[in-house]
């Protein structure tokens, strides 16, 4: 299987997972598109859930194939959502971001009872770090948060966008850090969190509930 048929593969795996009524978030990328498209077909034959999304992208995908999108300021728990990684480890310690919508895609899964990663077998990894990690920030003060980011260990910051900024949902922009392995992996989120300007770190550690991934021989492999 090549790469687009495990994603499909996997996004519509997660998409059997979906009952009746059920509020669901709805992840961002290439891969929680096929699961979006998946549940698109499922609502045009009559299911009804309501849904939370991840990002502006997934949102207007979603609303074009009729799924209800509410915001995430107005509900409760959400049961279930599914969206994918750029990174996946064993204890299903994530890398987040790499489409930019890290900010979003962490409060979604922090609201969410469960968070099932849809991704193909090229994101596991035995260890985090050979994808830079995203890091959000203030624009104001970025070129600060990157000089305290680089004496921290780590090799290389990149501003992501060129040669314009790229810019997040939420108006801010993305450093990619070059870390390589990530040894420990809370340490770092939580020294990350300490920068002034940091918004947010594309680590989603203690989120993931489960994760499906496609492999290329066509099977279906479940980490609990
Ligand atoms: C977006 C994300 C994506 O879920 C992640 O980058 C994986 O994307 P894809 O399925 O396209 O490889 O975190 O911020």
């Amino acid at each position: 299987m090549d790469a687009l048929t495990m994603k499909k593969a996997a996004g519509e795996f997660a998409a059997r997972y979906v009952e009746p009524h059920m509020l669901i978030g709805i992840g961002t990328g290439s891969t929680a598109y096929w699961f979006i498209q998946a549940l698109g077909e499922r609502v045009k034959q009559g299911l009804q859930i309501r849904a939370v999304a991840t990002s502006k992208e997934s949102a207007q995908l979603a609303s074009a194939l009729q799924i209800p999108i509410l915001e995430l300021n107005d509900v409760d728990e959400i049961v279930l959502t599914v969206d994918g990684a750029d990174e996946v480890d064993p204890q299903l310690r994530l890398i987040k971001g790499g489409g930019g919508a890290l900010l979003q895609e962490k409060m979604v899964a922090a609201a969410s009872r469960r968070l099932v990663i849809v991704a193909d077998e090229r994101k596991q990894v035995q260890q985090l770090g050979a994808f830079p990690l995203p890091v959000e920030v203030i624009p104001a003060g970025w070129k600060h948060v990157r000089r305290r980011i680089l004496e921290m260990n780590c090799s290389r910051v990149e501003l992501r966008g060129n040669p314009q900024p790229f810019v997040t949902d939420h108006g801010h922009y993305i450093l990619d850090c070059y870390f390589g392995k990530i040894e420990d992996a809370h340490a770092l989120n939580i020294s990350l969190h300490q920068i002034p300007g940091v918004v947010e770190t594309g680590l989603f550690l203690n989120l993931a509930t489960e994760a499906i991934i496609a492999r290329a021989d066509g099977s279906i492999q479940i980490i609990r």
